[in-house]
């Protein structure tokens, strides 16, 4: 659905200041805006964007919930559509040298600092990142591809509280369950914000690509191909046979990332994440040396419930 953007005349301070909040934990505020929960400090540069974001034919969008894949989605993508210049195996790969996320803008933090000049210097097609949920993308921003990739909410919820820990935003473990089970992560309630890129990616198949973290893990290959044809840059026999794809997902395996110097060094964005933070253990099911059985029960049928009728499941 399309969301009323917010009144052109008020200002962004005054329009946080008047939202429902929630103060969890020693310096995370959350605030609700249009349905969803975001940190307080982001939305003036949701509200930027839904304002300001002029798009530009072909432009693609990459969408996820934090800790879903996102620095991943954003190497495997940014490789597929540079090949043309910059082929996998190339030694002065952009990739090689930067962190991907220095590589594809999270365009609510572009916004929130007035730094749109940083999109309009994109070469086309650009490849521009957001936690936004489908319902508060401006309509404009809502016609690109698509590319959204989400995760098993519970290694989700694990892989959040070990980042939130390492960036110095001391949250107990409950009290991340807390969180998730009352929809009031940041970019929460999580089954909203997969369901709405779900519906999307049934009605509109050629625009909304919906990928799962576990999947790629299980086969990046059949992933690569798949972006490619998604994004219309299919890979031709010629590319086939010289095992580009393959090329790909070893360039952006875990292992390969993890052990460039852009990612050991460095930090990025409005938090100044380490760099090193974004390559944890990068496996499937790493819930069940953190969580007893029954917070996972619990976990599973707060999102079964959520998500019932909706063919989505976890
Ligand atoms: P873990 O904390 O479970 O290891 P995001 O990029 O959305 O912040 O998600 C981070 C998660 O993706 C982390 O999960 C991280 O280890 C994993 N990850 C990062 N790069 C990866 C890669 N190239 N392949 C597989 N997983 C990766």
């Amino acid at each position: 659905g399309e969301m009323e953007t917010a009144p052109p005349d008020e200002s962004a301070d005054d329009i946080v200041a008047s939202l429902p909040s929630n103060t969890t934990g020693p310096n995370l505020e959350l605030r609700q805006y249009q349905g969803v929960w975001m940190l307080g400090t982001v939305v003036p540069g949701l509200i930027s964007l839904q304002r300001h974001f002029r798009s530009r034919p072909g432009d693609v969008l990459l969408a996820s919930p934090v800790k879903s894949g996102t620095t991943w989605i954003k190497s495997l993508t940014f490789a597929t559509m540079a090949r043309f210049s910059y082929p996998p195996c190339a030694a002065d790969h952009p990739l090689r040298r930067l962190n991907p996320h220095e590589c594809v803008p999270y365009m609510e933090e572009v916004f929130l600092h007035g730094q749109e000049a940083k999109l309009e210097a994109l070469p086309s097609p650009r490849i521009m990142h957001t936690h936004l949920h489908y319902s508060l993308l401006p309509r404009s921003l809502a016609k690109c591809k698509t590319v959204f990739v989400c995760r098993e909410p519970k290694d989700m919820v694990v892989s959040l509280w070990h980042f939130l820990n390492r960036a110095g935003v001391n949250f107990s473990f409950s009290e991340v369950i807390e969180l998730i089970c009352d929809g009031k992560n940041p970019n929460g309630p999580f089954w909203d914000h997969v369901l709405g890129y779900w519906r999307a990616s049934k009605v509109r198949p050629d625009g909304v690509l919906f990928v799962r973290y576990e999947k790629m893990l299980v086969d990046p290959v059949s992933t690569v191909r798949e972006l490619g044809r998604f994004l219309g840059v299919p890979f031709s026999a010629a590319e086939e046979a010289a095992e580009l794809p393959m090329e790909i997902c070893k360039l952006c395996s875990f292992d390969t990332m993890r052990g460039l110097q852009g990612n050991k060094t460095g930090s990025t964005g409005e938090f100044n994440f380490a760099h090193q933070s974004y390559f944890r253990k990068g496996i499937v099911g790493d819930w069940v040396n953190h969580m007893t059985p029954k917070t996972a029960r619990r976990i599973d049928t707060t999102v079964e419930e959520k998500l019932r009728g909706s063919g989505l499941t976890f």
